[in-house]
């Protein structure tokens, strides 16, 4: 992958498409460590009236090396993002967080922010599908705005491909798929109160 490319729409347009970050292969293997059990998604900011239901469906688990061989050189491979985006972007990553998420036919996940500029940690998000040979008519793609919420593009979930965008500026939604949609989610993060932001009490 060409990280400077990589780094540069990231810095002209706040995000990019990288199609075949890893090949069908890689990505069955990564399947091959989806895990067993799952737990509903939840939601940053809960409020008592509002059931997270409506707003997401998707199941979650958080990655973590026991997954597997496949999960560890994932994860390495987002250290090496970090590290490029900290080195040609200046952006101060910290850590990264990553789960793996699925949803079952008609699950969706409603109009949203990653972050929201002093509440929170997250600076950068990635999206990788684990979906190949994902159709059109299976529904299910990443439906992006811009900071203004006016519709910027859809994304087809195919398997292989990672999305990044700066986690603060993109709404975005995942439109109901009607078969089952595997992605991995994950956010870069500043350490703490990263540059005069601060994380709200809680
Ligand atoms: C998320 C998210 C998008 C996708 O988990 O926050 O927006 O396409 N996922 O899976
Ligand atoms: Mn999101």
């Amino acid at each position: 992958m060409d990280y400077q490319a990589v780094m540069d729409a990231i810095y002209t347009r706040g995000w990019v498409i990288v199609d075949d970050f890893l090949t069908a292969t890689e990505v069955d293997a990564l399947k091959g460590c989806l895990p067993t059990e799952w737990q509903p998604a939840g939601i940053g900011r809960e409020t008592l009236h509002q059931g997270n239901a409506d707003i997401r469906r998707d199941q979650i688990h958080w990655l973590e090396p026991e997954l597997g061989a496949p999960v560890v050189d994932y994860l390495a491979r987002m250290e090496l993002l970090r590290l490029a985006a900290n080195r040609m972007l200046m952006l101060g990553l910290f850590d990264y967080e990553a789960h793996f998420a699925r949803y079952r036919s008609g699950d969706f996940y409603a109009t949203h922010r990653d972050a929201f500029a002093g509440r929170s940690n997250r600076r950068f998000t990635s999206v990788f599908y684990l979906n190949n040979d994902w159709q059109p008519e299976a529904g299910g793609v990443l439906r992006v705005y811009d900071n203004d919420e006016q519709f910027l593009m859809d994304v087809s979930p195919k398997g292989g491909r990672l999305v990044l965008f700066l986690s603060e500026e993109f709404p975005h939604e995942v439109l109901p798929a009607n078969q089952l949609r595997y992605s991995i989610a994950g956010w870069f993060r500043v350490n703490g109160n990263g540059v005069g932001r601060v994380d709200p009490p809680r």
